[in-house]
């Protein structure tokens, strides 16, 4: 099987999945696969199931693609300066993985969007990064070589790519938000191609 990052993100409204396929593009830059895989939503209704392929967007993670990835980046809308419950609720579903050590030293990262600038990025970013830690893997943020970290209006920062969507649509991503989602994408294929080596 040849070496792939895993991008797995959840979005609802589109904005972190843009997010996901600009990460995507800089980790292919990188001479690696990227493998785009979603999460299900969550109900508070027990009996909700949701459809075995999602409406849109990539198809649902499976423990075979978390497994064998050579690489992890993950991203979620920011809700309550918090991950979204979908992807704590994937996450939380990880034990098999954590018992069998399946991800211990593979490089990963984060990345968030949020509906206004100072709603909570890095907060997200940060406890995002706290499971994966918890998996023994090895977490690469933004360096500040990245130009765009020290001009940047709109989202980036060191822990990770973020987005400022400005509302609950999704818009644009700014150029800066693009380069770095890239920089980040590229960033840890890269560290995936030397330690899977
Ligand atoms: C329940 C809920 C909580 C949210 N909490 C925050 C928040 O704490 N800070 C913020 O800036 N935006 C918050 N938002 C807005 C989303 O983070 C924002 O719209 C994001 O861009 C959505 O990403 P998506 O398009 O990928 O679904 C919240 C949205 C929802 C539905």
């Amino acid at each position: 099987m040849s070496a792939y990052v895993l991008v797995l993100y959840y979005s609802r409204n589109g904005s972190t999945l843009e997010m996901a396929k600009h990460i995507a593009r800089g980790v292919e830059q990188a001479g690696i696969e990227a493998r785009l895989r979603t999460v299900p939503a969550v109900s508070a209704t027990t009996e909700a199931t949701e459809p075995g392929i999602p409406d849109s967007g990539a198809i649902y993670c499976s423990a075979e693609d978390l497994k064998h990835c050579a690489g992890l980046i993950l991203g979620s809308p920011t809700r309550f300066g918090n991950m979204a419950a979908p992807m704590k609720y994937f996450l939380d579903g990880t034990s098999g993985h954590w018992l069998n050590g399946d991800l211990i030293n593979k490089p990963a990262a984060v990345f968030t969007s949020t509906s206004t600038l100072h709603g909570g990025q890095e907060s997200t970013l940060l406890s995002m990064m706290l499971p994966l830690l918890h998996q023994g893997m090895v977490i690469a943020g933004i360096p500040y070589s990245e130009p765009g970290l020290n001009t940047t209006l709109t989202g980036g920062s060191p822990y990770g790519a973020s987005h400022f969507a400005h509302g609950d649509k999704p818009t644009r991503l700014s150029d800066v938000e693009m380069d770095l989602c890239q920089a980040l994408g590229k960033r840890v294929a890269t560290l995936a191609l030397k330690l899977h080596s």
